[in-house]
């Protein structure tokens, strides 16, 4: 076992010596390696780039990552780096990129560059805790291969771009934590049967919340911190598939009595609405880890059972004249 062990350090030893002959067996296309050097340029070749030495082969370097058969870069994880600039356009010119990440880079500003399009392969695009600010591009909808959308925690500004419900393999979107205004489009009432996860929360957005969403397979959604009007009953049903729905500080107005809740759900949030109405004996069924009905406008005894007494009288407090344990007795 030992003698095995050393065999291995020593061959690693071996394998890391520089020796010339070893640029013949890099992996790196050299087309990939000058487009991620200009890359590195444009942002003043900052210290988290140190790793991206033109001698060295760039399937070791930080941040990217090769294909396995074609040795072609396909992940580009640009995270937590102190790297000030713009996207640089270039990005658009590594081919087989499938993921592509800006995360939690407070100085990167500017928009996303139209050279995205050319990545036809992508499926992950992430750019989110950045600077980034406009408004969202309407083209990012031709990015048809895409199954993750994630522009949260920027500063992107405006109406989410109708477009975006053309994007038939989304899985999941996220454009919560921005400025976004106007109200959700028209088009996101066809959104894609695929879309389980939709992240709206901490925008301006105004308007109802289209009513074919009760139609679709949803395992979350997150609207909180918005202004959002109207009825959302029919989000709920004994055939849904709704785990985690956060609704919570909108001006949604709705009679709660009669909603049938899908065994699905573990979370629900409508704190700060305009509900009305008494809670439905169904809540005691479902299996819940998060409930919050504060401040809205209910009424009568709070059903006794399920989970329902385990919250703290918070998740209850400011309704109209909702009683019961965990608030006082009814009168
Ligand atoms: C952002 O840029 C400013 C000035 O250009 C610099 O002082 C600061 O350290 C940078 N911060 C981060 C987290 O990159
Ligand atoms: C970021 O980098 C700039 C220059 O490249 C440097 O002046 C600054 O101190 C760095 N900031 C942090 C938070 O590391
Ligand atoms: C945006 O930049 C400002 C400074 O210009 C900084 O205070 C803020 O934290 C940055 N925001 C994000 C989300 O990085
Ligand atoms: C999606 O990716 C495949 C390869 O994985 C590619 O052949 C196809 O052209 C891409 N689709 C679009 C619409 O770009
Ligand atoms: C739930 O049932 C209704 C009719 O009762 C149907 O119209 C709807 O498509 C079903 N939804 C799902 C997600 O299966
Ligand atoms: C939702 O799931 C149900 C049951 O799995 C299925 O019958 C229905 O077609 C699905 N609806 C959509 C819009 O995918
Ligand atoms: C319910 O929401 C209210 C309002 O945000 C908050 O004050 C309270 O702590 C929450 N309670 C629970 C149990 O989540």
């Amino acid at each position: 076992m030992a003698f095995q062990f050393l065999c291995i350090i020593s061959l690693l030893i071996f394998l890391s010596l520089p020796f010339s002959s070893f640029s013949k067996t890099e992996k790196c296309n050299p087309h990939d390696k000058e487009v991620l050097l200009k890359i590195k340029e444009s942002f003043n070749n900052p210290y988290h780039l140190a790793s991206w030495d033109p001698k060295t082969d760039c399937c070791q370097w930080y941040v990217v990552e090769c294909d396995r058969e074609t040795s072609r870069i396909n992940d580009f994880h640009l995270f937590a780096a102190n790297v000030s600039g713009q996207i640089p356009p270039e990005i658009g010119d590594l081919p087989y990129l499938e993921s592509l990440t800006f995360h939690k880079i407070t100085n990167l500003t500017g928009n996303i560059p139209i050279s995205i399009l050319k990545l036809t392969k992508l499926k992950s695009l992430t750019i989110s805790w950045t600077n980034i600010s406009g408004p969202i591009p309407s083209f990012l909808s031709q990015l048809k291969n895409l199954t993750l959308l994630d522009l949260s925690f920027n500063s992107f500004s405006g109406s989410i771009p109708s477009s975006l419900s053309q994007l038939r393999s989304l899985g999941g979107i996220r454009l919560d934590r921005n400025k976004l205004t106007g109200s959700i489009p028209e088009s996101f009432g066809n959104l894609t049967p695929t879309l389980q996860y939709l992240y709206l929360s901490h925008n301006q957005l105004t308007g109802t919340i289209p009513r074919s969403w009760g139609d679709l397979n949803f395992t979350l959604i997150e609207l909180y911190r918005n202004r959002l009007q109207g009825d959302v009953s029919f989000m709920f049903g004994k055939n849904k598939t709704i785990q985690i729905l956060d609704l919570n500080r909108n001006m949604l107005q709705f009679d709660i009595s009669n909603v049938v809740f899908p065994d699905s759900l573990t979370f629900l949030d409508l704190n700060h609405n305009r509900v009305t109405g008494s809670l439905p004996q169904g809540l005691t069924q479902l299996s819940l880890q998060g409930f919050n009905v504060s401040y809205n406008r209910l009424c009568g005894p709070i059903p006794r059972g399920g989970r329902l007494q385990e919250f703290e009288y918070t998740a209850y407090f400011h309704n109209r004249c909702l009683c019961g344990e965990p608030l006082p007795n009814c009168k």
